[in-house]
C-alpha cells in the first residue's frame, strides 16, 4: 500500500481554496422511520435475505435525535463542507403535495446548525430513498415522474435555497438504475434488464427537470452525483467487455449531460435488450439542462478479464451481471482490498478525473464521495485505522495531481462522517470517519477521523 503523506503535505498540495468535506445520506443515518413515510428501501429491507444482517431503517445511526451532536463532530473534524441528502418521504411523505412541517423542519434546524458554524451544506435531493406510494404508481418508469421530481425539487429549492447554494438532484442513478433493476440486490429489488436503461434514462430526464426546477426556485447551483470509475483490462480478448462496461458505467450518462444523447454504440450493445424507443428529442434536451458542477463518487476501477472458471472474488457489486449485455468476461479486483471486495488504486480516481473532465470539458468537479470500509476494532477505547488513513493518503494525493493536470476539481468529501446502515451489506461494511456502537450508538472517532482534521483545518 502507497505510503502515508503528512497532513499539511497533503492539505499543501491543494489550492488554498479548495473545500474539504464529509458526506452521508439521509437513509443510512437517520432512524426514526415512524415519522415519516414509507420509503423503497423501507419495503425492500423486509424481504428476508435482501440485507445481509436483516438491519432495517431503525435505528440506523439515530441521527434525527443525535443532530446537534452529529454537527458538533463535523464542527470538530474542521471540514467546510457536509454533504447530506434529504429523504423525500420525509420531506414530502405524499411524494406530491404539500411538504411535512417536522420532516422540512428537520433539514431547517441541520442546515442553520451546520451554517452556525460556518460549514457548507452541500444537499442531494434524491440518494435512493423514494416514497414507496411513488413506488407503487411506477416510479422512475412512470411518465409523469420527471414532474413529480421537479415539484419536490421546486419545493427544496424554495425551501432552502436562501441559505443552500449546491444542491445535486440524484446520487448516482447508475446505482438506482442497474442494482435495482437489473440485479435486483437493491431497492426496488426488479430483475429486468430492459427495465434498467429505461430507468437510467428517466432518471437522467427528471434529473435535469430537476436542475430547471432548482434554478427557478432561486438555487445558485444545481448538479447531480455519478458514480463514475476508469475501466480497465489487460486481458487480450476482453476488450470488447470492457467497452461495453465503460459505456454503461460512464459514458451513458455523461453523453446525455453533454447533449450528445444515447450513442449508437449504446444501442447496438443492447441492441438484444432494448430498442430504447422511449428516448425522445424532449427527453435528451431535458437530460441536458446545464448543471453548474458535476459531483463524481469514486471507490474502485473495475478490472475487466476473460472469464474464470471461479469468481472467487465477488466483491459488492464486482459481477458483469450489473452491466446487461456484457460480453462473456469477469470482473477480477486485484489487492489490496477493502472489505467490500473493493480494489485500492488511488490512480483511478486521477483516471477518472482526467477522463471525466474530458468528457465535460470546463465543468466543475467535486468529488462527492470517497473512503473505505474495513474492519475496526474499539481497543480501549479508540479505533486505530491505518489502511483507511492510507487509503485517504492516497486518494487525496491523487486528487491533487489530477489538479495539477488541469482538472478542475473544487472540493473533496470523504465518506462518511460515520459508520452507517450500508444498504445491501447492512451493518457489515464500515466505512466512518467516527465509529457507531451499534447498540448505545455511542460515537467515537477514529484515527482516520483526526488524521482527515489535521488535512482539513491544516495550515499551509
Ligand atoms: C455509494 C453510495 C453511498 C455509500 C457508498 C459506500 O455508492 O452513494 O451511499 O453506500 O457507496
Amino acid at each position: 500500500m502507497a505510503s502515508t503523506e503528512s497532513p499539511q503535505t497533503i492539505r499543501g498540495s491543494f489550492p488554498d481554496d479548495f473545500t474539504f468535506g464529509v458526506a452521508t445520506s439521509s437513509w443510512q443515518i437517520e432512524g426514526s422511520s415512524a415519522t415519516r413515510a414509507e420509503s423503497i428501501w423501507d419495503r425492500f429491507a423486509k424481504i428476508p435475505g435482501a440485507i445481509v444482517d436483516g438491519s432495517s431503517a431503525d435505528p440506523a445511526c439515530d441521527h434525527l435525535n443525535r443532530v446537534e451532536e452529529d454537527v458538533d463532530l463535523i464542527g470538530q473534524l474542521g471540514v467546510g463542507a457536509y454533504r447530506f441528502s434529504v429523504s423525500w418521504p420525509r420531506f414530502m411523505p405524499g411524494g406530491t403535495g404539500a411538504a411535512s412541517r417536522s420532516g422540512a423542519g428537520f433539514y431547517d434546524r441541520l442546515i442553520d446548525l451546520l451554517l452556525e458554524r460556518g460549514i457548507q451544506p452541500l444537499l442531494t435531493a434524491y440518494h435512493w430513498d423514494l416514497p414507496q406510494s411513488l413506488q407503487e404508481s411506477g416510479g422512475w418508469l412512470h411518465p409523469d415522474m420527471p414532474h413529480w421530481f421537479a415539484d419536490y425539487c421546486q419545493a427544496l429549492g424554495e425551501r432552502y435555497g436562501d441559505r443552500v447554494s449546491h444542491i445535486a438532484t440524484l446520487n448516482e442513478p447508475w446505482v438506482s438504475a442497474f442494482l435495482g433493476y437489473a440485479a435486483g440486490i437493491h431497492a426496488p429489488g426488479v430483475v429486468n434488464a430492459g427495465q434498467a436503461l429505461e430507468v437510467a434514462y428517466r432518471l437522467m430526464v427528471a434529473s435535469g427537470h430537476g436542475v430547471s426546477a432548482l434554478r427557478n426556485a432561486g438555487v445558485g447551483n444545481p448538479g447531480i452525483v455519478l458514480n463514475l470509475t476508469t475501466v480497465r483490462s489487460e486481458d487480450p480478448g476482453a476488450e470488447k467487455a470492457r467497452d461495453h462496461i465503460d459505456r454503461l458505467q460512464n459514458t451513458l450518462f455523461t453523453d446525455l449531460l453533454a447533449g450528445r444523447g444515447v450513442s449508437d454504440a449504446v444501442r447496438r450493445s443492447t441492441d438484444i435488450l432494448t430498442d430504447w424507443s422511449f428516448v425522445t428529442d424532449e427527453g435528451v434536451e431535458a437530460a441536458a439542462t446545464p448543471i453548474s458542477w458535476l459531483g463524481v463518487n469514486y471507490y474502485t476501477p473495475i478490472r475487466v478479464a476473460l472469464p474464470r472458471e471461479s469468481d472467487q472474488t465477488a466483491g459488492v457489486g464486482q459481477d458483469t451481471v450489473v452491466y446487461p449485455a456484457c460480453p462473456p468476461a469477469s470482473l477480477q479486483p486485484r489487492g489490496p482490498l477493502t472489505t467490500m471486495g473493493w480494489e485500492v488504486d488511488p490512480k483511478g480516481l486521477r483516471d477518472t478525473l482526467v477522463e471525466t473532465a474530458a468528457a465535460l470539458p470546463g465543468l466543475p468537479l467535486w468529488v462527492t464521495e470517497n473512503g473505505a470500509a474495513y474492519a475496526d476494532r474499539v481497543l480501549d477505547g479508540d479505533v486505530y485505522d491505518p489502511d483507511r488513513i492510507s487509503y485517504l493518503s492516497g486518494h487525496l494525493a491523487a486528487a491533487a495531481e489530477a489538479i495539477d493536470e488541469g482538472v478542475p476539481l473544487q472540493g473533496y468529501c470523504a465518506w462518511s462522517l460515520m459508520d452507517n446502515l450500508e444498504w445491501a451489506e447492512g451493518r457489515t461494511q464500515t466505512f466512518g470517519l467516527v465509529h457507531v456502537d451499534p447498540e448505545t450508538m455511542q460515537r467515537i472517532p477514529k484515527a482516520s477521523f483526526h488524521f482527515y482534521a489535521d488535512i482539513a483545518k491544516g495550515e499551509r
